[in-house]
C-alpha cells in the first residue's frame, strides 16, 4: 500500500489525506468496528469496544472486548481481532479502526499497540476519526520492540 507521509511537529507521522487512500474505505471499516462494539461483553466497565482491520490482501478481521469477573483477564477488542486473524489463516494488518460504544475511535491501550505492531508493523494505519488523518502505528508506538529484535538480540 502506497501511503504519502510527512513529519509533523510532535514527531508524529501521519497520512496527508486519509480519504485519498485508494485501498481503505474508512467509513466501511468504522461501520464494521461499530458492529463489533455492539457485540462486546463488557458488563463490568460498560465500555463496549469493537475493532475491524483490513488486511493487505483486502480481507477483514474483527474483534470485540470480552471482560471477565477477574478483571485482569479482560480481553481487549484488538486481542480478539488478533485471534480472528489467526482463525482466518493469518495475514498482515494494513488498516484498523477501533471504536467505543459511542461509535468514535478510542485510543488503543499500550498492550494492544504491541499486539497490532506484531501483525501490522510500523506502517499499520490507525483510524483517528472522520475527517482526521489516520495515524501510523509508528506514531503510536515509536521505537517498538518487534519480531526482528528477537532474532537480532538472541544469544547465539
Ligand atoms: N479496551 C479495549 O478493548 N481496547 C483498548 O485498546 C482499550 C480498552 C477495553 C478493555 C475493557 O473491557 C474496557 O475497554 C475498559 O477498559
Amino acid at each position: 500500500m502506497e501511503v504519502s507521509e510527512r513529519e509533523v511537529t510532535q514527531g508524529e507521522v501521519y497520512c496527508e489525506d486519509v480519504n485519498s487512500l485508494p485501498d481503505v474505505d474508512w467509513t466501511a471499516l468504522r461501520a464494521r468496528a461499530r458492529e463489533a462494539a455492539a457485540r462486546a461483553y463488557a458488563p463490568y466497565s460498560h465500555v463496549h469496544v469493537g475493532a475491524c482491520a483490513q488486511l493487505d490482501d483486502g480481507r477483514f478481521v474483527e474483534g470485540s472486548n470480552v471482560e471477565n469477573a477477574s478483571y485482569g483477564l479482560t480481553l481487549c477488542a484488538e486481542c480478539s481481532l488478533v485471534g480472528d486473524l489467526a482463525r482466518v489463516g493469518g495475514g498482515r494488518l494494513a488498516a484498523v479502526s477501533i471504536v467505543a460504544g459511542d461509535g468514535e475511535p478510542i485510543a488503543p491501550c499500550g498492550r494492544c499497540r504491541q499486539l497490532l505492531f506484531e501483525h501490522g508493523g510500523a506502517d499499520l494505519l490507525v483510524d483517528a476519526g472522520d475527517g482526521k488523518p489516520a495515524l501510523s502505528l509508528d506514531a503510536l508506538l515509536p521505537g517498538a520492540f518487534g519480531p526482528d529484535d528477537v532474532e537480532a538480540r538472541a544469544n547465539s
